[in-house]
Formats: structure tokens, sequence, C-alpha cells
């Protein structure tokens, strides 16, 4: 991990304080950082990624202490019970949805009436946000339906002009976004697969799966309106040249295609591309996951016809993988 100095933190912190945007690394993927409290900055964000007024931020806090002023929980209750039993998964990827406290602004929020947050577990961030004597609200780095960056790089290319600091922390450790659990729904739901899984939140909230994920992989278009992340669009992660899963491709005369390959396999039948990549050996699931999203922007430079994507079980990080790439091919004209 490359590791910027306590004073590159101390510019990046003096820098939100200041109401600019800054980048930074997480462990899931790079986020484009305002300081929560002030308005302006955080409307900054929502230009700066060409996001709709009405997709909310996610709050990033240093720890437990600064909750309180996020978020409000009443003590005893249902969700706060589901707190503690959470607990082993703060810091680390996993964002929660709580009834908002007053102090949270309607911008961050996109006007509801809870907050999404989270405490990153990247050392970096855990320093940057502990310098700021406030929370962040932090979306992925990208722009609006653009692939989510894992590198300093990929923030750089696509919105280096708009951020005064870019906190350089190396490629994120996990290359998907956090899991998103609404604990404002009775019994708990997942919004959007990520770098907890199912299962684990499962086991520690004593509830099945399939209670957990009731409804997750519907899309936001053809589901009920209120309770669903209203980020989770169709078409989401998407790199300009088309993609499409491998299990519906059919092969095209002189297409000139690429391959993403979740692990060796020799018996299977692709394109005939010369552009290959193995994302990797023998198809673990935390390596596809790391590798996805780099892979996907290295190819979409290539002027490619299409590029083809392997799939994978739904179980575990598979269900965050084929999310991902599933929005990555819905097609923009459906
Ligand atoms: O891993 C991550 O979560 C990264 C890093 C930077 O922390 N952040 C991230 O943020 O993925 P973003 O903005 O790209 O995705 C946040 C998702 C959006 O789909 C948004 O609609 C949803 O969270 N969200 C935010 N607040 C919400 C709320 N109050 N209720 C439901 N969904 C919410
Ligand atoms: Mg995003």
């Amino acid at each position: 991990m490359i590791d910027p100095s306590d004073r590159q933190i101390e510019a990046a912190s003096a820098e939100l304080r200041a109401g600019n945007l800054v980048a930074m690394p997480t462990e899931t993927v790079y986020g484009l950082a305002a300081n929560a409290w002030d308005e302006t900055a955080v409307s900054k964000i929502f230009e700066a990624k060409g996001r709709p007024a009405t997709n909310p931020l996610i709050v990033h806090i240093y720890d437990w202490t600064f909750l309180d002023q996020c978020a409000e929980v009443p003590l005893a209750t249902e969700i706060d019970q589901a707190m503690k039993q959470l607990d082993a998964f703060w810091p680390g990827p996993l964002t929660l949805i709580l009834p908002k406290s007053q102090r949270i602004s309607s911008l961050v929020t996109a006007g509801r009436e809870t907050v999404a947050v989270r405490v990153p577990r990247h050392p970096v961030a855990r320093k940057l946000l502990k310098s700021c004597n406030f929370p962040v609200a932090a979306p992925s780095a990208n722009r609006s339906t653009a692939v989510s960056p894992t590198t300093a790089q990929h923030v750089d290319d696509e919105l280096g002009e708009q951020v005064a600091v870019i906190l350089d922390g190396g490629p994120s450790e996990l290359g998907l976004e956090s899991t998103i659990l609404d604990l404002t729904e009775s019994p708990p739901r997942i919004l959007r697969h990520g770098g907890v899984t199912a299962e684990s939140l499962a086991k520690a909230l004593h509830l099945s799966v399939d209670v957990l994920t009731r409804g997750t992989d519907k899309e936001v278009e053809t589901a009920p309106s209120g309770h669903r992340a209203p980020g989770q669009m169709k078409v989401h992660y998407s790199p300009r040249t088309p993609v499409r899963l491998k299990s519906d491709w059919i092969p095209v005369a002189d297409e000139r295609a690429g391959w993403i390959r979740f692990h060796v396999d020799t018996s299977a039948e692709g394109p005939e591309a010369s552009i290959v990549r193995i994302l990797s050996n023998h198809g673990d699931l935390k390596e596809i996951a790391r590798r996805l999203f780099a892979t996907l922007r290295e190819l979409d430079q290539l002027d490619l016809d299409l590029i083809v994507i392997d799939t994978c079980e739904e179980e575990g990080m598979g269900r965050a993988i084929m999310d991902r790439i599933r929005r990555a091919s819905a097609r923009r004209d459906v």
C-alpha cells in the first residue's frame, strides 16, 4: 500500500475544511469526499459527478463516537440491537441506513429521513477522517453511471480537474463498493451487495439470506418507490463499450471483442479475441472482485466493439460481482 505522508493528509483535510473536494482511498473503491456539514461543498460533489440530486450520499465517519451527529438511534430498539450484532463489521465495507439526525442536511440524504453511514477501514481514509472533526460525505469518485475507480490514477483521469487533492492509497483492496444494509426496515434488508457477504450478515443478525436479500436484485425502475437504494439504477458501472455477459453472447463475424475471464479454463469457448484478461487463475471471487472494475476500464480504452464477460455463481462475493456486471451489461436503450 502507498502511504501518503502526514503532511499530505493534513493538506487534504485543510482542503475539506475549506469546502473543497478530496479523493480518498477506501478499502472498497475511491471516494469523492466533502465536509458533510458544508452544503456548498456537498453540492460540488453532485456537480463534479453529474449526479442527480435525488441520489443520496454515504456519510463516512471515523468511529462510533461520530454516529450521534449523523443518525438517531433510540436505545433498546430493534435498530440498536441490530447495530450491536453488527459491531464486528465496523470499520469495514458495510454501510448502514439509519434514521437521520436533524443536523444532516437533506442535500446529503436527497430529502430522505434516513442517512447512509459507513466507517471505512483503509488506513489512509482513517487518518483523514481522524484529522477532520466532521463527517465526510463521499460517493464513489467516478462520473455518474460510470465504473467506480480503484486507483488514484482512475480518479485523476476522470475527475482530476474537480478535486483539490487526490490521496493515493494504492489499488483498492476489495475493488467493489460496500454492502448497503437498511436497518430502518424490519427485518433489515440488503439494498446493495458489496464487500460484506449476505451470508455473513445473515449469520450475525440470525436471519436467513432470503429474508435479508428480499427484492435486492430487482431494478429500481420496476420496484415500488420508497425504500430501495435510489442509486441502484439498471444501467450503472458502465463503460462506453457495450458489455455482454458470456452466457448471452452470440458470435458475430468481424466483431472486435475483448473477453474478461474469471479463471483459466481451456475448454471454454468464447470470442476469438486476442484481447483476453484472466482475472484469477482459479476463479477466486475476491481476486475477481478486486480486478473487475480496473479491467473494464482498461478494455474500454481499446476501442473494441464489445466486451464479453464471464459469469459466476451468486453466492458470497459472487452476488456483488454478478450485480455489477449485470448493470454494466444493461442496455442503455431499455
Ligand atoms: O464502498 C462504498 O460504499 C463507496 C466508498 C467511497 O465508501 N461509496 C459508494 O457511494 O459506493 P455511492 O454514492 O457511489 O453509492 C452509494 C449508494 C447509492 O446507491 C445511494 O443511492 C445509496 O448508497 N444511498 C445513500 N443514502 C441512502 C439512503 N438514505 N437510503 C437508501 N440508499 C442510500
Ligand atoms: Mg457509485
